[in-house]
């Protein structure tokens, strides 16, 4: 409660400060109008009280300006008899009230009360909503590369269609981010729009959470339950990791996404639903429909309207937006001011090829914040492994040696089956060593 008394008479400005520090205010004062305005870009004021008559300037003056510089400081204009009629034309520019005086200091105490109330709520509001601002620009999908700006076309043609989409992509290119942007930007976004990970559920479980089970359908199945399927009724599903289901299921989707017809497990009815579904996966299709394990009509079914994401390494023209993005989101949340990169340590964001995407590049800058003592990440805020693999320099030799070596780890990882100790014996290096160069050639699926 910083409370700022402006009167050019010692005595009163005392007397003033005696009562409001009794009742717990912190309380400033100044003795003219540029002493006051001086000290509110100082200090934050819930409160001034200010008197009209000043020796410099006008206290109307000193109201205008202290109502641009601290927009949420309520003021209250002091005012002797002869001047009233400033005093209400003071309140249309924005004080809070006035007071002629002399008056009671109940009165007074009772206004300021008032008028802090205000301050603090009027304080909160503007938190509040640049909280929500803060967040929602955090959700947004950022780059500059000319690969983001087609998605972002992609995105605003196919939101606003209940088209099924198929996003595809890399871990962590951000597959889960445009769905969410579809789906904001859809008729349906006043509706719920879930998440289901299909490889994180058991094949019957994903069932009944999806389409829901009827008393008895199996063990443990005590009552009726409904599937999300109808929970979100005329809303969005996400389906993420869709190449990790089961035949059986992928049946069950393609029913439903071909009819908007299901059937709880257990159950002889069948059901409709309006629900739009949008799924994602890492995986491969084609080649998995090569090995008979996706559904071919489930696969063109999905891939009507795909949007496929390409690797960061494949657009370092996104980092330095990406960079300074989640510099401010990590500031937000770590309550941390670091606002940009040294050249060095950009350059070696930049070199980097980025196994997990964007997702790795939030991680490490997250923990680049967290290192950081100045307001620029240098090198040493950098983790080790992101530092040697982006220094070395990539000309067309070493590039082709490289590709050799890749080529050899692939070979003899074949050979052992893929038992890393035995293939690190075989190459002569560390067991370390070798995941290590897994890492760097993004061999570790493989
Ligand atoms: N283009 C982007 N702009 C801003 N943030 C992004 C972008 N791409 C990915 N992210 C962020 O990276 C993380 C991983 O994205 P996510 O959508 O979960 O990837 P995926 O589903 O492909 O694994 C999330 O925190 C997401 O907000
Ligand atoms: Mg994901």
């Amino acid at each position: 409660m910083n409370l700022l008394i402006v009167d050019d008479e010692v005595s009163f400005r005392v007397h003033l400060r005696h009562v409001f520090e009794r009742k717990g205010y912190q309380v400033a004062e100044a003795a003219d109008g540029f002493e006051a305005i001086d000290k509110a870009k100082e200090t934050l004021f819930d409160v001034v009280l200010l008197d009209i008559i000043l020796p410099d300037i006008d206290g109307i003056e000193v109201l205008k300006q202290l109502h641009l510089s601290s927009p949420f400081t309520q003021i209250i204009m002091m005012t002797g008899n002869a001047t009233v009629e400033n005093a209400i034309a003071s309140m249309k520019l924005g004080a809070y009230d006035y007071l002629v005086k002399p008056f009671d200091f109940e009165e007074l105490s009772i206004l300021v009360n008032r008028a802090f109330e205000l301050a603090r709520l009027k304080r909160e509001r503007e938190a509040a909503e640049h909280e929500k601002f803060l967040k929602s620009r955090f959700e947004e999908f950022i780059g500059q590369s000319e690969h983001t700006r087609q998605i972002l076309q992609l995105v605003e043609k196919v939101a606003p269609t209940n088209s099924t989409v198929l996003i595809t992509g890399e871990t962590g290119t951000g597959k889960e981010l445009v769905a969410k942007a579809i789906y904001r930007k859809s008729a349906r976004s006043d509706k719920p729009f879930i998440v289901i990970n299909c490889s994180a559920m058991q094949d019957t479980l994903l069932e009944s959470e999806l389409f829901g089970y009827i008393k008895g359908a199996f063990t443990g199945a005590v009552k009726n339950k409904s599937g999300l399927i109808e929970v979100v009724n005329s809303g969005t599903l996400f389906l993420d990791e869709i190449g990790d289901v089961s035949p059986e299921f992928q049946t069950k989707l393609l029913r439903f996404l071909e009819s908007g017809e299901y059937r709880p497990l257990g159950s002889t009815h069948t059901y409709k639903s309006d629900v739009r579904i949008i799924a994602a996966t890492n995986r491969d299709l084609k080649e998995l429909m090569k090995q008979g394990k996706f559904r071919e009509d489930l696969f063109y079914r999905l891939n009507v309207f795909n949007i496929h994401l390409l690797p960061l390494r494949e657009r370092p023209e996104d980092i330095p937006v990406l960079v300074e993005h989640f510099l401010s989101k990590s500031c937000f949340a770590l309550k941390k001011c670091v606002k940009k990169c040294s050249p060095q340590a950009m350059k070696i964001l930049q070199d980097y090829s980025w196994p997990g995407n964007v997702r790795e590049l939030e991680n490490v800058l997250e923990r680049a914040v967290i290192l950081c003592d100045g307001n620029q990440i240098k090198e040493d805020d950098l983790p080790g492994d992101i530092k040697s693999l982006a220094t070395a320099p990539l000309s067309d030799s070493n590039l082709k040696l490289e590709e050799v070596e890749r080529q050899h780890i692939l070979r003899v990882l074949q050979e052992t089956n893929g038992n890393k100790t035995r293939a690190a014996q075989l190459l002569g290096i560390s067991k370390k060593s070798l995941y290590f160069k897994l890492r760097k050639y993004h061999l570790e699926k493989e």
